[in-house]
């Protein structure tokens, strides 16, 4: 285990970096690490937003736009965005965007400032993009902002198992498997090792769930996965 993390300075540069050099393999690797699960999480996430039809979205850190197609198809009369700073997920989103839709913002941009007026977005999505931002609190403190009063923020990302020999487990799996695993996809990538080793600070689901409350979320649920494995949370604004 000699990988080192990036500094917090060089954070952003980097994350942004590593995510476009695995970007055109991002989706197939998901689906080999979770043997497709994150698709059913993501589903479940999406229904979680609660939204009508008319709704107005925001995803943030979208990767490949796996969560705002999702949003479009719950919400067809509706507008998204989706957010992220790596220009190579975004090229993957437009070309997705098979049908021309003049309904979704593609937005090149760090989720830690959004550039959005205060009270504008009915949902904010983010599939495994909290653990990856720079400044945790303040991008929470962000997303509350842009949503209207009522909105739900609803975050997709890696739990911690709450068994200890099974979190063990886990770890095994996350720091020597899924490595291994995406190497088979880009030989001696390091971002591989990055993700394992993001988690290793990324707060467990009860303490996520104060951080949220503690910007101004005004109610937090859980949703655990594979006990814990992958988790849901989703924070309502007052
Ligand atoms: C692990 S991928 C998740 C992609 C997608 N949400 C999914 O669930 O499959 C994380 C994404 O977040 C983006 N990202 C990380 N930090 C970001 C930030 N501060 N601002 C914008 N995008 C960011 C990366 O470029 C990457 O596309």
């Amino acid at each position: 285990m000699s990988y080192q993390l990036p500094d917090a300075s060089e954070k952003a540069q980097y994350v942004e970096q590593k995510f476009t050099e695995i970007a055109p393999k991002y989706d197939l690797f998901n689906d080999i690490i979770t043997a497709g699960m994150h698709r059913y999480w993501k589903r479940f996430m999406v229904r979680q937003t609660g939204i009508s039809k008319d709704a107005v979205c925001l995803d943030l850190c979208c990767g490949t736009g796996d969560i705002v197609y999702r949003l479009g198809e719950t919400a067809p009369q509706g507008r998204m965005v989706a957010l992220d700073f790596s220009q190579g997920m975004l090229e993957i989103v437009r070309q997705r965007n098979v049908s021309g839709s003049n309904r979704l913002l593609l937005l090149r941009s760090d989720a830690n400032q959004l550039p959005f007026a205060t009270g504008v977005f009915d949902a904010v999505t983010i599939g495994y993009g909290l653990r990856n931002v720079s400044h945790l609190v303040d991008c929470l403190k962000e997303i509350e902002r842009v949503l209207v009063p009522g909105g739900a923020l609803v975050s997709l990302d890696v739990g911690k198992v709450r068994i200890p020999w099974l979190f063990e487990i886990s770890q095994f799996y996350f720091f020597h498997i899924v490595p291994r695993l995406g190497k088979l996809l880009y030989p001696g990538q390091d971002m591989f090792d990055y993700l394992p080793h993001s988690s290793i600070d990324y707060p467990d689901q009860e303490r996520l769930k104060r951080m949220m409350l503690s910007v101004g979320f005004k109610q937090v649920d859980i949703f655990d996965f594979f006990l814990g494995a992958s988790t849901v949370h989703v924070a309502y604004k007052h």
